[in-house]
């Protein structure tokens, strides 16, 4: 029976990858084409340079791409920058906002992830939109708070479940090796599922809610079986297509 809402999992390169690394995207969708993912939905987030190249070799697949991040307006004088709809363009369907690492290293607010959230909405883009604590707010207590706090500021009120996505990653367990407990995970997705109820009504339900932290193949049964977990943001362990099948395997 096919899982409603349909599980997703979402592999976040970070700033790594170059073209040789198109490689391991062309096994991935050799690995998803032959059903080693079941019914849920890939996606690979690569840096912005290799999203056209990525496009080509995913074309008319089953995988989707995203990109990592958007400047909230659509174009204009900001050097640097990408726009929602140049994403668009080279060929993403989703984008990944107010990643802990975009807002502890550039001062991201929630406004400011909002404002890029629902650029991408504008753009036909779907949002990934992140929220976490760190250690010292889970340490007090405040873990529920402040993620209740980042989804109250950071999420369009006009998304829908087929244009947000929620990523919930403890900044603590990124990249560190170390998760919460299999019920600190449980308590934290039921909140956040509540706040999507308040927030959307009867479509709260449907929007997906992520888990990311150092998700590996021998910990993603566990912690993507969860309630309320509907598939994964995974960093270190979405850049080889063997690592990043052994988790979205679970859902075969
Ligand atoms: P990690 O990163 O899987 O390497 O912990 C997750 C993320 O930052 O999205």
């Amino acid at each position: 029976m096919s899982r409603d809402p349909r599980p997703l999992v979402a592999g976040n390169w970070k700033m790594n990858g170059l073209k040789a690394g198109l490689e391991e995207i062309v096994a991935m969708r050799r690995a998803v084409e032959g059903r080693q993912a079941g019914d849920a939905e890939i996606i690979v987030c690569p840096p912005a340079t290799l999203i056209i190249s990525a496009a080509a070799v995913l074309q008319g697949g089953p995988i989707a791409l995203g990109a990592q991040d958007c400047h909230p307006k659509a174009g204009g004088a900001y050097t640097g920058d990408i726009s929602a709809a140049m994403l668009k363009d080279a060929g993403a369907s989703y984008v990944i906002v107010g990643h802990s690492e975009r807002r502890a290293g550039y001062g991201e607010s929630d406004a400011l992830v909002r404002s890029k959230a629902e650029a991408a909405n504008e753009a036909g883009l779907a949002a990934i939109i992140c929220v976490g604590e760190t250690k010292a707010e889970r340490e007090a207590g405040e873990a529920v708070s402040v993620v209740s706090g980042q989804i109250r500021g950071s999420l369009p009120p006009a998304a829908t479940p087929a244009n947000l996505v929620v990523a919930y990653e403890p900044v603590w367990a990124i990249g560190t090796g170390l998760t919460p407990t299999a019920s600190d995970v449980a308590d934290m997705h039921a909140s956040i599922r509540a706040l999507l109820g308040e927030i959307y009504g009867e479509a709260g339900v449907r929007v997906r809610i992520l888990y990311g932290g150092s998700v590996k193949p021998s910990n993603a049964r566990e912690l993507l079986g969860l309630p309320n977990v509907d598939g994964a943001l995974v960093g270190g362990a979405s850049l080889k297509a063997n690592d990043f099948m052994g988790i979205a395997g679970i859902y075969a």
